[in-house]
């Protein structure tokens, strides 16, 4: 079948505001927006301005009146507790009320905020959507970061009540979540009211009187009455959700996500860019904490009417290299996605693919999509060759909330080419500025913006903070949304991403910010002067390295500093940095004006071809480095 792309993105050109007029049908509205976009309201304008909808009602109840009430909603795999549960919608809507009923008791209403802080069980997605029910907005903080990390999030949420369970379970150990949560909560200028935590056995915490209270006693207890709550009739403009992602600073920015734009372009991305029906099973292999787990664990699948999947375990190691296999044939999974690090990960594990031998993913499997960081030509191929599906590659961020740019395999997908994540998505005028934003010519690397408005589900701005949003994201390139992402634009429209602009790195498919370990590394009291780059790696893209220079006078060993410095980073942001190296320098190459020459630096440690920099203050300095570097086997 001949793709209907191009047809549609030229349509969606055309009359954008009739293109989404016509795809917001998919949600049941209380009041349908008479007007589909304001350019005046907002920052850059807001979508459906006068429409009224309950998110939740969309994702569960009115699929549980059309007739969908014993079909499976979420499937919840634990391989790591050797738990496993289907919830139909039936019985998810039954938890969420009694969650909804539990919140609304502590006195949480509409325009609360809930941070909720869960490994990957199916309370959290039902935490999430009892929030949605009553108006809250929530805010779920990726168990992997630390209390500082968790306080600043709190500080800026300023949430009422923090969802929690007392544990995560990683392959090689079980993470106590209240120990840090009660570390955050102490470290944090605002404290929550209240606390409902999950007791998991793995590991039992210890609760405050008056202020943590027990998920299981007050949930149960709420299930047993059967207590339900109306969903409350929200604006499409108000927010849904707050998602923390990293900034260029320590401080990470509070990406929002509203109610009506976010229902409708979830529901047109699960037909036309996944090609899922209702009814069929959609694997985001990823975790609530991520946008990807936002969109496609928790919302997507459930506002048009699919099963999602929640997955506590790992692509290795849980038993082993076969565990997205046998989750495929298990579940008849249609589509699964997931980063492509997942993929380098079962590769090097199973090269041959022996462990796929033991199950039947034909009979179910018809796409893997990947995304989170660049798709390398090497993995996209192993992947089309071991599975022998279409291999989809796509590009999106935490701002956008789903693909810029992809291959719309419900539309009919387009020849795929290894190392591009294809064409923008209707919605996305996607072009290619130099500095100066002027359009460069096709092939040529340059700046990726997107003209504005932005589409429904993008961010309308950052969570109380209007003018960040605008310098951030809109002030570079007047009229465009900065991707701050670069890469460019083949002569057939395809779009290739080649790296961000800012100091933003990505390991293993999870986005960090080098200067936000920079802050952690100077706060270190031997620590004079440092830079922190990402160094390519096999496994995870890439991986963070920190050069330090030391206070002069300082006689310790510096390897016993370096090891200090690793411990402050896991301990500071969490072990989801994957801070492992640091190394003693005595100085830093800098330009004449004092601006440390981290690009070179860069290349020297990825051992890609370099130049000497014509403004580098002294030439000698490189040399250091790269010596450093090859002591450290870097
Ligand atoms: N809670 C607490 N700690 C966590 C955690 C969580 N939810 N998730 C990860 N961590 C820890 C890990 O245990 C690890 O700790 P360690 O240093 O003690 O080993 C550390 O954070 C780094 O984790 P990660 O980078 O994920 O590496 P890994 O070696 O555990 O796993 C992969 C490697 C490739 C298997 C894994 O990164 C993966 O599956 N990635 C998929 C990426 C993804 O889902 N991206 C989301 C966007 S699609
Ligand atoms: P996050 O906000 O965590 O989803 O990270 C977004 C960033 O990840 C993007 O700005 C890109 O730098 C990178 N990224 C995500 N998907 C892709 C992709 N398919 N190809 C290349 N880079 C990607």
């Amino acid at each position: 079948m001949a793709s209907q792309y191009h047809d549609v993105y030229a349509h969606w050109k055309d009359k954008p505001f009739e293109f989404w007029g016509e795809a917001a049908k998919a949600v049941d509205w209380i009041k349908a927006p008479q007007t589909v976009f304001d350019p005046n309201a907002g920052v850059y304008g807001r979508w459906f301005p006068d429409g009224t909808l309950n998110t939740c009602y969309n994702a569960i109840d009115r699929h549980v009146n059309n007739g969908r009430a014993e079909q499976a909603a979420l499937i919840y795999d634990s391989p790591v507790t050797g738990i496993k549960r289907t919830y139909t919608y039936a019985e998810l809507l039954a938890e969420v009320n009694a969650v909804a009923a539990v919140l609304k008791d502590f006195g949480v209403g509409k325009g609360d905020r809930v941070l909720a802080y869960m490994p990957m069980i199916p309370e959290a997605v039902i935490g999430v959507l009892a929030c949605a029910r009553i108006g809250a907005i929530h805010s779920v903080v990726f168990g992997g970061f630390a209390a500082k990390e968790l306080a600043t999030r709190i500080n800026d949420s300023e949430p009422k009540v923090i969802l929690t369970a007392s544990c995560g379970i990683e392959p090689n150990r079980v993470v106590k979540y209240k120990p840090l949560l009660d570390e955050a909560i102490s470290l944090a200028a605002v404290k929550p009211e209240k606390v409902l935590l999950l007791q998991r056995p793995q590991a039992v915490a210890d609760m405050i009187p008056g202020r943590d209270f027990n998920w299981a006693d007050l949930v149960v207890a709420a299930m047993a009455e059967r207590r339900t709550v109306a969903p409350v009739e929200m604006k499409a403009t108000d927010p849904l959700y707050i998602l923390y992602t990293s900034g260029t600073t320590g401080i990470p920015k509070g990406v929002v996500r509203d109610n009506g734009g976010h229902a409708v372009a979830m529901m047109w991305t699960m037909k036309n860019l996944y090609g899922i029906e209702p009814g069929e099973v959609f694997w985001a292999a990823s975790d609530v904490g991520w946008v990807v787990g936002h969109s496609y664990i928790i919302y997507a699948q459930l506002l048009y009417g699919a099963t999602t999947v929640v997955y506590e375990g790992k692509p290795i190691g849980t038993p082993d290299a076969g565990a997205f296999w046998r989750m495929i044939e298990e579940y008849n999974i249609a589509a699964l996605f997931t980063a492509p690090t997942a993929f380098r990960a079962v590769r090097k594990e199973d090269p041959n693919a022996e462990h796929l031998k033991r199950y039947n993913v034909k009979k179910s499997l018809r796409t893997l999509f990947l995304a989170g960081e660049r798709a390398d030509p090497d993995t996209v191929a192993w992947a089309e060759q071991i599975l022998g599906v279409p291999v989809i590659d796509h590009w999106w961020q935490t701002e956008t909330g789903w693909a810029i740019a992809g291959n719309p395999i419900g539309l009919g997908a387009l020849p795929v080419k290894h190392g591009s994540p294809t064409v923008a998505m209707p919605g996305y005028d996607v072009q290619i500025v130099d500095e100066a934003c002027h359009p460069v010519p096709a092939g040529k690397m340059g700046s990726i913006v997107v003209k504005l408005p932005l589409p429904p589900g993008n961010l309308p701005t950052l969570w109380q903070q209007d003018e960040r949003m605008k310098e951030s994201y809109l002030t570079d390139f007047p009229g465009f949304y900065k991707t701050a992402d670069a890469g460019f634009i083949d002569e057939e429209g395809y779009l290739y991403i080649m790296g961000r602009t800012d100091d933003i790195i990505n390991v293993a498919g999870h986005r960090l910010s080098t200067g936000g370990m920079e802050e952690v590394l100077a706060s270190h009291p031997d620590v004079a002067e440092c830079a922190v780059i990402g160094v390519k790696d096999e496994l995870k893209g890439e991986q963070p390295c920190g050069f330090i220079v030391l206070k002069s006078g300082v006689s310790r060993s510096p390897m016993d500093i370096e090891q200090e410095i690793v411990k402050l980073v896991r301990d500071k942001i969490g072990p989801v940095a994957a801070f492992k190296i640091a190394i003693t320098v005595n100085r830093l190459p800098k330009t004449r004006s004092g601006k440390i020459l981290r690009g070179t630096m860069k290349k020297i440690a990825d051992h890609d071809p370099w130049t000497m920099p014509a403004t580098i203050d002294d030439p000698a300095i490189m040399d250091e480095i790269m010596a450093a570097l090859e002591n450290k086997g870097v």
